[in-house]
């Protein structure tokens, strides 16, 4: 099955969101096979935001993503990555649609609650910057096949 990484922002932490939101993804039916809290530092996210150091913004965004402990996760699930991004919603969470998670709970573009892998290549990448191998598991969730056609797993 595909997998994403998630990371749940200083945002969610500090706004006691965490449940609110790891709660839509298994609703979904996504499978959880690695989570995790850290800290983030500036060396971790400067590889994690490469394309965005020399923005304006970068120093503000880093400031953001260390204000708190962030909970990281591996998602997995059928054309994960895409389903986990519609989930997430537009970056600024002014102009995310209702019923997205940055749409339901947030004003901002910058404090917006969740990160999602943008494409399959950058999930596998992003995953390895963040786990170890044994930190993520294989396990197949009994009820499966309520979820899936057969065809589809
Ligand atoms: P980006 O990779 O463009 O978006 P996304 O998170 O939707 O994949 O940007 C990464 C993060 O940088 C974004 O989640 C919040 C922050 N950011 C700002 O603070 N201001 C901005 O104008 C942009 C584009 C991003």
């Amino acid at each position: 099955m595909e997998q994403t990484l998630v990371i749940l922002k200083p945002s969610a932490i500090h706004r006691a969101l965490v449940g609110k939101i790891i709660d839509r993804f298994q609703k979904k039916g996504l499978v959880i096979t690695g989570m995790k809290m850290m800290q983030l530092d500036e060396k971790i996210l400067r590889e994690h935001y490469a394309h965005l150091v020399e923005k304006p913004f970068f120093p503000s965004l880093l400031e953001s993503m260390m204000a708190a402990p962030v909970i990281v996760m591996c998602l997995e699930g059928k054309d994960c990555v895409e389903v986990v991004r519609m989930m997430t919603g537009a970056t600024n969470g002014r102009k995310a649609l209702p019923g997205t998670i940055r749409g339901d709970y947030s004003m901002s573009g910058q404090e917006n609650i969740v990160h999602a892998s943008d494409s399959i290549e950058n999930g596998q990448i992003e995953l390895a910057r963040f786990f170890k191998p044994e930190e993520i598991f294989k396990y197949t969730p009994s009820d499966l096949r309520f979820f899936y056609a057969p065809d589809e797993i």
